[in-house]
């Protein structure tokens, strides 16, 4: 992902370079810790994208499939959940089937709010969505959702509906999952809900087979950081001498995935010298797990009421639906 759209006009510096310099600082800070480390947010570049897009489709991977069918399942509920005139914001975006199931189902929908980073991606979004539902007003906003951003004066006494799904919360550690929903408080106001898509606590043979699928498109996904810091970088990372990893962490609840090297070796990436012993990994991506109680309390901890919990018929996912009876939660001081 990049910088807002705000700093691409502020400063004074091609959006690229900007990017570029971005990336650059991320992987040298990441990859000279202890242990190393990337951000999972550089997995989506447009083959990454891709990559991710393949997955959502694999017979090993469940979490697509199960939100799609509880959505499609309680499209009724979702009805209820939007009465006229009201708004739906989603945070982050998706091109998704996931968003057209939902504008199918709030019948009385007024108003759509994609809210992403990207303002490209944001107006192909809107133009598209805009001829299959004509009767939806179209509000695009230019924003990083994890960060404070108004939202258009037309929703702010709209009924207000915030749409968090595809278990992206569990890329977050739960003490950001629990800000982020502040943060979505703060945003959405008093008398909003939320609908928020969480993966849930299983069978850890089920966990590890959606992450090690049998094609290896996982550990493709997960190479693909490596391709992007060889392109975008120059460096030199030979990925036959690195190894998908990905295993569930019993003890905090998530998948972990990683880049093991498998041999000893050192890679120049921007000048720096990093070198690797052999089974030393570059800690790629946190997938964390909620049972529906413990999703609940971090939820309430937040400020939000549960308000109702959608699964499929195994347990696999989770659907909240959260209430802000109350005055958002103050931001903590610095
Ligand atoms: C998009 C973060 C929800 O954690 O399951 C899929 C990303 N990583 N396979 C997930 C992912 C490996 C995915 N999220």
């Amino acid at each position: 992902m990049s910088m807002t759209a705000l700093a691409r006009t502020a400063l004074p510096v091609e959006p690229d370079r900007l990017d570029a310099t971005a990336f650059a600082a991320d992987v040298v800070a990441g990859l000279t810790a202890m242990p190393k480390r990337l951000p999972p947010k550089y997995f989506y570049d447009s083959a990454g994208s891709e990559l991710f897009e393949r997955i959502t489709t694999l017979p090993e991977y469940y979490p697509t499939r199960c939100e799609l069918g509880i959505l499609r399942e309680h499209a009724d509920d979702i009805a209820d959940l939007a009465p006229t005139g009201s708004a739906l914001i989603e945070f982050g975006s998706g091109a998704s089937t996931k968003t057209r199931i939902v504008l199918r189902a709030a019948k009385n929908l007024a108003t759509y709010v994609p809210v992403d980073i990207s303002a490209e991606f944001l107006r192909q979004q809107a133009d598209a969505l805009k001829s299959e539902f004509p009767g939806i007003a179209m509000l695009p906003v230019a924003a990083d959702f994890g960060r404070p951003f108004e939202l258009p004066v037309t929703v702010r006494s709209a009924p207000r509906i915030g749409f968090f799904p595809g278990s992206t919360i569990g890329n977050l550690e739960p003490h950001e999952a629990a800000a982020f929903l502040r943060q979505a408080a703060r945003i959405l106001g008093r008398g909003a809900r939320l609908v928020v898509g969480v993966d849930l606590i299983k069978d850890a043979d089920v966990l590890h087979n959606a992450y090690n699928d049998s094609q290896g498109v996982t550990a493709q996904f997960n190479k693909n950081l490596l391709v992007r810091i060889n392109r975008e970088l120059g460096a030199r990372f030979n990925l036959e001498a690195f190894e998908h990893h990905a295993f569930f962490n019993r003890e905090r609840n998530r998948i972990e995935m990683h880049l093991a090297s498998l041999k000893r070796q050192r890679v120049a990436v921007c000048g720096e010298r990093i070198e690797f012993k052999v089974g030393e990994t570059i800690h790629t991506e946190n997938s964390y797990k909620y049972s529906v109680e413990s999703f609940s309390c971090l939820a309430r901890g937040a400020g939000w009421t549960p308000v109702s919990t959608w699964t499929d018929r195994n347990d696999y996912f989770s659907v909240h639906v959260l209430s802000l009876n109350d005055e958002p939660p103050q931001p903590s001081a610095p």
